[in-house]
């Protein structure tokens, strides 16, 4: 199969380097504002995201973070907030002028923010299907609107670079676009398109499967947005696309026996008259108390057929707690 659409790629980003291009990846997820960190303007006119990948959540105890496909840097930046250390945000990119570009973009966050030390960032020159970094060294790894880009191989490749180099229960964090509609074969092709994150993204379902084939043992959907729509007047399509953008946490656990452990938002709630109900599989339900569930255990307990176990409809917006 072709791959010189990584060419185009190469192409797209290195122009989107040399002149900030405020409407490629737009993403309705608001700037992280935190105390203390004055975001560079030039690195939001650089926001090439389509969501956020930081969570606080993912950065207790100085983790060691990778960040692949650093785009302007603001992401990046973002981290460091909360790690703190000498190279604690490694930072990875294929373009030599978008690496050039965040250089310039951590020298004007280094006088805006007196925390802020360049040596924070250890960015290196690579590619997301070779990672420059050693294996099993990295707590949270992160890539925000690239791999939506690559085609089946070159994901599959770039999720399991990302597996080599997590450390046993590490989190690979990811925004990209999905898309429910299948693409027609023409956008799909369009190598530009593609590149702009446009025509790459694969419904969610699939999108999930990638990782859990990998091996990841944990996934957890965080968000669930609008992103673009692609419609017949402008784009090779008979019918209108609708295209989302998700945020997704995957976490290095060991395999369950039984599947993977996949977090939707579907929580479960018990409202029979006993003290509690135990289904002897680690869920214990208490009377109207809300029990986030994974996908696998909501099956579970809805076979069970009961008339008083409500499993609520996926929420997409789902970071911790509950069973397993
Ligand atoms: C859509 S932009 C996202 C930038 C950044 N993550 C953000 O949220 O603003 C894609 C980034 O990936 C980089 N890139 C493209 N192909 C790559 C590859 N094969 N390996 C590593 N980085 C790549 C581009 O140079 C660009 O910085």
């Amino acid at each position: 199969m072709s791959t010189s659409y990584l060419e185009t790629t190469k192409d797209v980003y290195k122009a989107a380097a040399e002149k900030p291009d405020v409407g490629l990846c737009c993403t309705t997820t608001p700037v992280w504002q935190l105390p203390g960190l004055d975001m560079p303007v030039i690195m939001q006119q650089m926001n090439y995201g389509c969501g956020s990948t930081v969570n606080p959540r993912d950065l207790v105890n100085n983790p060691k973070i990778l960040y692949v496909g650093v785009g302007g840097g603001m992401e990046l930046l973002q981290f460091a907030y909360f790690s703190r250390q000498k190279n604690g945000v490694v930072g990875v990119d294929v373009v030599d002028e978008m690496l050039a570009a965040s250089r310039r973009n951590f020298d004007e966050a280094e006088k805006l923010n007196p925390w802020f030390k360049k040596e924070m960032v250890d960015l290196r020159k690579g590619d997301a299907l070779n990672l420059p970094v050693e294996d099993n060294s990295i707590d949270v790894a992160a890539q925000n609107c690239l791999f939506n880009i690559f085609k089946q191989d070159e994901l599959k490749k770039a999720l399991s670079e990302m597996y080599r180099v997590l450390k046993p229960r590490g989190r690979l964090v990811m925004s990209d676009p999905t898309c429910e509609t299948e693409m027609p074969e023409a956008l799909r092709e369009d190598e530009r398109l593609r590149a702009l994150c446009l025509s790459g993204s694969l419904p969610l379902k699939d999108y999930i499967k990638m990782i859990t084939d990998i091996g990841f043992g944990t996934v957890e959907i965080r968000a669930k947005r609008a992103y673009r729509i692609l419609d017949p007047k402008n784009y090779a399509t008979d019918k209108l696309i609708y295209i989302e953008s998700v945020e997704v946490c995957a976490i290095k656990d060991p395999m369950p026996a039984d599947g993977p452990c996949v977090f939707t938002g579907k929580t479960a709630i018990y409202y029979g008259s006993k003290e509690c109900l135990d289904d002897n599989k680690g869920h214990v339900l208490f009377p109207n108390q809300p029990l986030a569930v994974c996908d696998k255990t909501a099956g579970a307990l809805a076979n069970l057929n009961r008339d008083d176990i409500f499993i609520s409809p996926s929420t997409f917006f789902y970071d911790g707690g509950g069973c397993c």
